[in-house]
């Protein structure tokens, strides 16, 4: 079983399919940490960043290298942006993901995870929320200001929907849900309904 979980920054998308996953003992699968590690390779200097090893867990290792806290600096989100426009690095990602999806039953979170990475998947969800709202959640996390945030957000969200290959965009048979003004633990039950009826 796969729930997939897609949409733009900020939407929830962490937060919640790591809480869907631990309500029902899926494993919870972080792509946006796979194209940050990549980030982070190339800004170390690698000349073939997609490459690198990546293992996902409680911590983020990078070529064995504990880059957990690394990786979500607001440099490393803007180049894990550009990193993810480029071909060679979403074939080598996707092909990652869908060899860990190939078993098991998981919450995978990403922008291409219904579209392309898993279009069979049982569940997907399409997260979406205001701009503000969203800026105001990152800015939260990251102690940041909120206008900053939103302009940032802005050019990635734009890079992100825009790019030709694997752009950020619903799948067709994917539910769409706006949080913007709902809890966490209102959208958790939510794809838990939506879980549970596919089952
Ligand atoms: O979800 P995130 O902010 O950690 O993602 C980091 C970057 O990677 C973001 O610019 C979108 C991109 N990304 C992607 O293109 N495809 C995915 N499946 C996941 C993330």
């Amino acid at each position: 079983m796969v729930i997939a979980i897609d949409g733009p920054a900020g939407a929830g998308k962490s937060t919640v399919a790591r809480a869907v996953a631990a309500a029902l003992g899926y494993t919870y699968l972080d792509t946006g940490a796979m194209y940050r590690s990549v980030a982070l390779a190339e800004l170390r200097g690698a000349e073939h960043p997609e490459r690198a090893e990546i293992l996902l867990g409680e911590r983020v290792l990078l070529d064995g290298d504990d880059v957990t806290e690394a990786i979500r600096t607001p440099e490393v989100s803007e180049r894990a942006s550009q990193v993810a426009a480029r071909p060679e690095v979403r074939r080598a990602m996707q092909e990652r993901q869908r060899t860990l999806l190939a078993d098991g039953d998981w919450v995978a979170e990403g922008r291409d995870i219904g579209t392309v990475v898993c279009p069979t998947a049982e569940v997907k969800v399409f997260l979406t929320a205001d701009d503000t709202e969203r800026a105001r959640r990152r800015a939260a996390e990251l102690g940041a200001d909120v206008e900053a945030v939103l302009a940032d957000q802005r050019v990635r969200d734009e890079r992100d929907r825009g790019r030709a290959d694997s752009p950020l965009v619903p799948a067709g048979d994917a539910i769409e849900l706006d949080t913007t003004g709902l809890t966490i633990d209102e959208v958790v039950a939510r794809i838990g309904e939506l879980a549970a009826a596919s089952a």
